[in-house]
């Protein structure tokens, strides 16, 4: 197999402590050597090992491709006039997705995947290599099983939500919707789909609802994550750790017992500030969770409603100027943070044995990311040891 040193990297970011500097495994002049899809070595650029060929970074920062271990993008339709409405006063409820479930459910298979592809497109120019989605927008056993059959084709994280909200054909009966979560829908999902997820909610899921849908989707082999306290107090984040999901998604309204319940499992809190950015909504306060040990990831939560864009770079200056982060534990959080929300061991890092996901930056560090906001900063994107943008 041929072997591609990339050579005169500025500043490489492994996420590896034992490879270099800091939590980071920061290596100055560095380098870092390609065999096929995987990493097989990285280091000092003066003891790189003879290679095949030679790809010149020319002094740019690289860094792991981040994880997007979050997003909704499997819809059809915006809601351009809901964003106008909120930045002129008006609050975020649940009650929007109802827009972009009826959208999705008017639109054909080729529609949807040719909009899921455009959002990854978008994201993959910004350095996202490997993304999350989720149903959620169907809520009907047709379009929940064919929205997880279009994102199966483009990822192998795929959530099943169909406890998004409760189906507007349903709004009488929430009892019944979630006997179809739980039963013919799920059925038909569970073969598309590697996660369950639920938004536990006023005015979506309680907590009793969603212990029943979280359950029922382990009891079919699906690992659970839960979209938790994003909009008021709630059950969402002690379920989770309860339950040992991947993940909590939002966890904007903590109380202590939720930190010190994050910080006893191995449930990673996922921030997705996007969505306060979008919603006018207080922020997340990630400074609270590092301070008491809990494992924090950061996300995009693309969707048309609540956080539409595709960008980690923005989300990283966000969760840098307003959430407490440094520049370093928010980088560490979109990349290796991401992996660990997905219980993942092979990306979001670029040591021996990782897949070779890198992005390079326009940039003589990470740090410019959170310095620069609104810079479009990545500059060329491989995965899988290929270049893709
Ligand atoms: O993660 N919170 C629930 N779901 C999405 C929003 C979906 C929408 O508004 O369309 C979220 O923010
Ligand atoms: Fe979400």
């Amino acid at each position: 197999m041929t072997t591609t040193a990339i050579v005169n990297i500025g500043n490489l970011v492994t996420n590896d402590p034992e490879l270099g500097e800091g939590p980071l495994g920061q290596i100055k002049n560095a380098a870092i050597v390609v065999e096929g899809d995987k990493v097989v070595w990285a280091g000092p650029s003066a003891d790189v090992p003879a290679t095949d060929e030679a790809h010149d970074a020319a002094g740019r920062a690289v860094i792991p491709g981040f994880v997007d271990s979050h997003s909704h993008l499997v819809f059809a339709g915006d809601r351009t006039e809901e964003f106008n409405a909120r930045m002129s006063g008006r609050s975020y409820s649940a009650g929007g997705i109802r827009t972009t479930v009826a959208a999705t459910r008017a639109a054909s298979d080729e529609a949807l995947e040719a909009n899921l592809k455009h959002h990854l497109a978008e994201a993959l120019r910004q350095g996202t290599t490997t993304f999350e989605t989720k149903s959620g927008y169907g809520l009907t056993v047709r379009d929940e099983e064919r929205a997880l059959r279009i994102a199966k084709a483009h990822t192998d994280e795929v959530t099943y939500l169909g406890a998004h909200i409760v189906s507007p054909d349903l709004a009488d009966d929430p009892a019944a919707y979630v006997d179809l979560v739980t039963g013919e829908m799920l059925d038909a999902c569970a073969p598309h789909a590697r996660w369950i997820d639920v938004f536990c909610e006023k005015g979506a899921f309680d907590g009793d609802q969603a212990r029943a849908i979280l359950t029922a989707g382990k009891a079919k082999g699906l690992l659970p994550r839960i979209h938790a306290n994003q909009l008021s107090f709630g059950p969402g984040v002690q379920l989770a750790v309860e339950l040992d999901a991947a993940s909590a998604d939002h966890c904007t309204h903590l109380t202590d017992a939720d930190v010190d319940a994050l910080a006893s499992g191995d449930t990673v809190a996922t921030l997705l500030p996007g969505a306060e950015f979008s919603t006018r909504a207080q922020w997340p306060d990630a400074r609270r969770l590092l301070d008491a040990g809990v494992t924090v990831a950061l996300s995009t939560d693309c969707n048309p409603g609540s956080s539409f864009t595709s960008s980690v770079p923005f989300c990283i200056a966000l969760a840098v100027r307003d959430m407490g982060m440094t520049p370093d534990e928010a980088l560490w959080a979109a990349t290796a943070g991401g992996a660990q929300a997905l219980r993942r061991t092979d990306i979001g890092r670029l040591s021996p044995g990782a897949r070779a996901d890198l992005a390079f930056l326009d940039a003589p560090s990470h740090v410019h990311l959170a310095y620069r906001p609104g810079v479009p900063l990545v500059s060329e994107v491989w995965r899988a040891g290929a270049r893709v943008a």
